[in-house]
């Protein structure tokens, strides 16, 4: 392949977390955030500044930011409104993300506003991130399908794709939020998005509901992509999209392209290792697939 590094992007201490049944700590939100970057992740969700009261699970998002290392790594805060943005901001985060869900019920039920409130929001956000000197990233979730509406149509994912490169997002991940998508749609979406759009600037975020992620982000980087969100030891959904389990394991996703001969610059032990501090702080088992092959060698 022609370019063959592949950007993780490790979503799981927000997009993990934020829906797990466990509460973990800001100290340990930082743990985790510092041994992904010590593994050589480049790029980490590290938390949302919402409302505590919808996700209380991201509260402390502040005191976060303060205590994280922001040299060795992207580590972004997803921003769902002006005030989230001011705080981020004030909090000394050098990246944010934007979401913008592609149909109007998503909107509603995730951030209470309509679509088009959303737009705008999204694009005032944007604009002052660029002024302000912040990495501006914007997601466009249920960008397959959503819980609500239904089949969403690759023709307007690309037209809220457009608006947002328009305004000022310097990325826009397409996110398949729960985890609808098979691969002949991803190539038809993808095919059409690179062909539109720098495929540098488009990132992609797969949900693993129906174990078709993988699948999922192969397809996509036949089609040309090159980032991808994925979420250490596969934690995560969305409280706000019934059906959205988790999210697609960073450990599968970086064995799968690096067996295939893609380079993601992290280390696999390393990764193995955070998988292993992940679960030690969740009331769960966590890890993908990979992690099962690996603690099955050790007890031969
Ligand atoms: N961070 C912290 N608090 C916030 C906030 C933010 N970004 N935005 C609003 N608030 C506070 C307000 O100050 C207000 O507090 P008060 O009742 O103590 O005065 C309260 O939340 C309600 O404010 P309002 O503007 O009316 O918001 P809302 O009730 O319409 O909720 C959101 C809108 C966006 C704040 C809320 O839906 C939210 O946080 N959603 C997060 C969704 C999410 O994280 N989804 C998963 C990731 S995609
Ligand atoms: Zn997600």
């Amino acid at each position: 392949m022609v370019n063959d590094f592949v950007t993780i992007n490790d979503v799981g201490p927000r997009d993990g977390l934020q829906n797990d049944p466990t509460t973990v700590t800001v100290e340990d939100r930082v743990r985790l955030i510092t041994a992904l970057v010590d593994a050589g992740v480049p790029a980490v969700e590290a938390a949302s500044f919402v409302s505590p009261r919808a996700v209380p699970k991201m509260a402390g998002a502040t005191e976060l930011f303060a205590a994280l290392d922001q040299g060795k790594a992207e580590l972004s805060a997803l921003v769902p409104n002006r005030k989230g943005y001011e705080m981020a901001r004030s909090a000394g985060a050098r990246s944010i993300a934007v979401v913008l869900s592609a149909t109007d019920t998503m909107n509603r039920k995730n951030i209470n506003m309509t679509l088009d409130e959303t737009i705008s929001t999204c694009t005032d956000i944007m604009q002052q991130a660029n002024v302000d000197g912040l990495l501006a990233r914007a997601y466009i979730s249920v960008a397959v399908e959503c819980p609500f509406e239904g089949l969403v149509s690759p023709d307007v994912v690309e037209r809220l794709a457009e608006q947002m490169f328009r305004h000022g997002a310097q990325e826009c991940i397409i996110a398949d939020t729960i985890g609808a998508a098979n691969p002949a749609q991803v190539k038809i979406l993808f095919g059409r998005l690179v062909k539109s759009f720098e495929t540098a600037r488009l990132s992609a975020h797969f949900h693993d509901t129906r174990a078709m992620a993988l699948a999922n982000i192969w397809q996509a980087v036949e089609s040309g992509v090159r980032k991808f969100d994925a979420s250490i030891g596969g934690l995560g959904g969305c409280p706000f999209a019934p059906g959205a389990a988790g999210n697609v394991a960073t450990e599968d996703v970086v064995y799968m392209l690096e067996q295939a001969g893609l380079d993601t610059g992290i280390n696999m032990n390393k990764l193995m290792r955070c998988v292993d501090l992940v679960e030690s702080m969740v009331s769960h088992p966590a890890g993908g697939r990979t992690r099962a092959y690996q603690l099955k060698q050790i007890a031969g």
